[in-house]
């Protein structure tokens, strides 16, 4: 793959960086460019190394699927893929609260509530997290972000229902294509104009992927738990996410 970066020449002044990306801004006050890097963090920082072809593999599966989410009826921030790392976006104030939804118990949840890895929930779990690197994202409620001010009611509620929306299209999407979407997490923004339209990224960072067949890890966690093969199970999705399906 080739890194290049036809994005630079909009590009302004770097507006935020994250674990994994940076945002631009752009001469156009509405839009702003994403960049994806290489860097993989975990643990809040405290395991940090690069995975080579991460951020193009992150930009194009994001980018393969959130204008399908958009005909989906998911307003989302995606304009274009920009370059193999690049893509232009709707400029939107992030909402500072990540949202985490659960098919299967795994990774913070089955240790907090001692459910084994691998137990299907007869449930979607919406969860809501602070997003703080400093405090590493703790676990909070709704009340918690309404009475901070980091969303109104309003807001909550068309996140909760665009987070199952997501959720509804995902699954069977990725069923098709022979993975298991245990879990994932959503950002959120808010345009000028007030709508709340999704936001970040839906990678092998973000979410939990097993294989349908054998339960392989095909995501981040291989990075988290030493298992080896990051970078073959991040290639191994972009292949199956942008395959075509029969039927
Ligand atoms: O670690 P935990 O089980 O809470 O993660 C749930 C899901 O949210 C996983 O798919 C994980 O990759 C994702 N996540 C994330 N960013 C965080 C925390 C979790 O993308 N800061």
């Amino acid at each position: 793959m080739t890194s290049t970066s036809s994005g630079e020449r909009y590009r302004g002044e770097l507006r935020y960086e994250g674990k994994a990306k940076r945002v631009y801004a752009t001469a156009d006050p509405h839009e702003y460019i994403v960049e994806f890097k290489d860097d993989a963090t975990a643990f809040n920082g405290v395991k940090k190394a690069q995975i080579g072809g991460k951020g193009q593999i992150n930009n194009a599966i994001t980018a393969h699927l959130f204008p399908q989410l958009e005909a989906a009826g998911i307003p989302t921030h995606f304009i274009e893929q920009l370059s193999s790392t690049e893509q232009r976006v709707r400029a939107v104030t992030i909402i500072p609260v990540e949202v985490i939804v659960r098919n299967v118990a795994a990774g913070s949840f089955s240790k907090r509530l001692g459910i084994e890895e691998g137990t299907p929930l007869n449930h979607p779990v919406v969860e809501y997290c602070y997003k703080s690197d400093a405090l590493g994202d703790p676990l909070i409620n709704s009340d918690t972000a309404l009475s901070l001010g980091w969303a109104t009611e309003g807001q909550l509620l068309r996140i909760r229902e665009l987070a199952l929306k997501v959720r509804a299209f995902l699954v069977p999407y990725f069923e098709q294509r022979g993975v298991r979407l245990i879990d994932f997490k959503l950002e959120f923004g808010t345009t000028p104009d007030g709508a709340v339209i999704l936001a970040d990224e839906i990678s092998p960072d973000t979410c939990r992927f097993w294989d349908s067949q054998t339960n392989e890890k095909l995501d981040k966690d291989r990075f988290r738990r030493d298992l080896g093969g990051v970078e073959d199970a991040y290639a191994e999705m972009l292949r199956r996410v942008t395959a075509p399906v029969d039927g």
